[in-house]
């Protein structure tokens, strides 16, 4: 498709931006104040109500429950960009996104706080053993015990993957009189006095507590397993907050059964119930000192509210100066506008001679290029250009034209 579009060379309230699924209102107040024509719904779509609803929309906005498939794009010609209001992209065809031109963006760390906070708190939960005081008062007993309950001061707090998230609960752990470890495959500056130790087992070896918070990959898949939780002290606790692949369950659930380890808490399972309707399973259910939480990490009101504001000011940036920085699926050019220069955005299929022929296009009506810009992958090229002379619709209508390209605006 060697299409021609332009978004911001005309009026802003005739941008069209949908927001799908209650999106937060954070995310509605940067739109409206850019002056967006603005269409909120507070339910998802279905693939081919879809198809109909985008037909003049310049920005799309879901959260997970949207299934955005390759057929919906297609007819999606006025499409710029799409956000995703939440942390994962499956929901979305990204590659499909990608031939089309139109970069999605989403919000991987808009929840790291959240995630550290419960964290933090499930440390002193496990070592008060709090979830089964709680379950017995509910249940009517009364149980006032000390035995096996302790301070978490001064006890060693183990960080498998030391990134946005495990790097926050290092700080706040140390915050609680705790020592700090961390093992992680890339080098990470310590925040305060947390430590890097070399080697996995050297960690599981040295701390009281052992939380992971590294990504679902080849190489963390069951990371912590039978032989793991075999070098972890006696009357460890091991949380887990990353992703229900990366432990070993029925060797977690047999190490507290045999009472080595004294807790656990898991928010992540390697099976989780679709939207709530499928019972929950999972061999740590009904053991002693072990917490359960239905990946709620990230869900706070702060979070939501973040990721609102996150996501929507990535869209907008995108629609008015071309920035795809963070964007999933597309390649990553942010420019700073060069005073006085009028911007031209280009997404092009990869192929070579894309750049001569655009250069020969902009030569060839006598403008001068003040900033070029080019970067790829293995589909698409984007390119921001920045010239001197007032941009023609000429120039515009040229580079539109030619069989490489996908999409074409002028900005300014
Ligand atoms: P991040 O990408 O900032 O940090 C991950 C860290 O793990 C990086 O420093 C990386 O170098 C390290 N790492 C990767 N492979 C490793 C290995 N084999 N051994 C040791 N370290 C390794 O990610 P972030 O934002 O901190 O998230 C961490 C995890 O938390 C992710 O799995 C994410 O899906 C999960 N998460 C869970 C939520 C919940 O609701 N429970 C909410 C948000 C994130």
């Amino acid at each position: 498709m060697a299409g021609a579009m332009s978004a911001t060379s005309f009026p802003k309230e005739r941008i069209k931006v949908l927001l799908l699924e209650n999106v937060h209102s954070s995310a509605e107040a940067l739109f409206a104040a850019e002056g967006f024509h603005l269409e909120t719904r507070p339910g998802a779509l279905q693939p081919g109500e879809l198809v109909g609803a985008l037909r003049d929309v310049h920005v799309l906005g879901v959260r997970s429950r949207t299934k955005v498939p390759a057929e919906a794009l297609a007819d999606a010609k006025r499409l710029l960009c799409l956000g995703c209001f939440c942390i994962g992209t499956d929901q979305v065809d990204v590659a499909a996104a990608n031939r089309a031109g139109v970069p999605v963006f989403n919000a991987p760390f808009s929840n790291t706080r959240s995630v550290a906070e419960l964290v933090t708190a499930e440390v002193v939960a496990l070592s008060r053993q709090l979830g089964d005081r709680s379950r017995e008062l509910h249940a009517g007993t009364w149980r006032k015990v000390s035995t096996q309950c302790h301070e978490v001061r001064g006890k060693t707090l183990g960080i498998i993957g030391y990134g946005h998230i495990g790097s926050q609960v290092g700080v706040l752990a140390e915050a609680l009189g705790m020592r700090v470890l961390y093992f992680d495959v890339a080098s990470k500056l310590p925040m305060g006095n947390n430590r890097p130790v070399a080697a996995l087992g050297e960690l599981l070896e040295a701390s009281d507590f052992v939380t992971l918070h590294v990504p679902d990959t080849a190489q963390t898949r069951r990371m912590v397993g039978a032989v793991e939780l075999a070098k972890m002290r006696a009357g460890a606790y091991l949380l887990n907050a990353s992703r229900g692949s990366v432990v070993d369950v029925p060797a977690l659930a047999e190490a507290l059964r045999e009472g080595r380890l004294a807790g656990a808490a898991a928010d992540v399972f390697p099976s989780e119930p679709g939207a709530g309707t499928e019972e929950f399973h999972s061999e740590l259910q009904g053991l002693p000192n072990v917490l359960l939480t239905p990946h709620i990490g990230g869900s706070t009101e702060e979070a939501q509210e973040a990721i609102g504001r996150e996501v929507a000011t990535a869209l907008l940036k995108f629609v008015n100066a071309g920035a795809t920085t963070g964007a999933v699926n597309f390649p990553h050019v942010e420019v700073p506008p060069t005073p006085g220069s009028h911007r031209i955005l280009n997404v092009h299929r990869n192929v070579p001679g894309v750049l001569g022929a655009v250069n020969r296009i902009v030569s060839g009506l006598g403008a001068n290029i003040r900033s070029q810009v080019l970067s790829t992958d293995a589909t698409v090229g984007y390119l921001v250009m920045d010239l001197e002379q007032d941009v023609s619709s000429e120039v515009k209508k040229a580079i539109a034209e030619l069989p490489t390209s996908i999409r074409t605006r002028i900005l300014y």
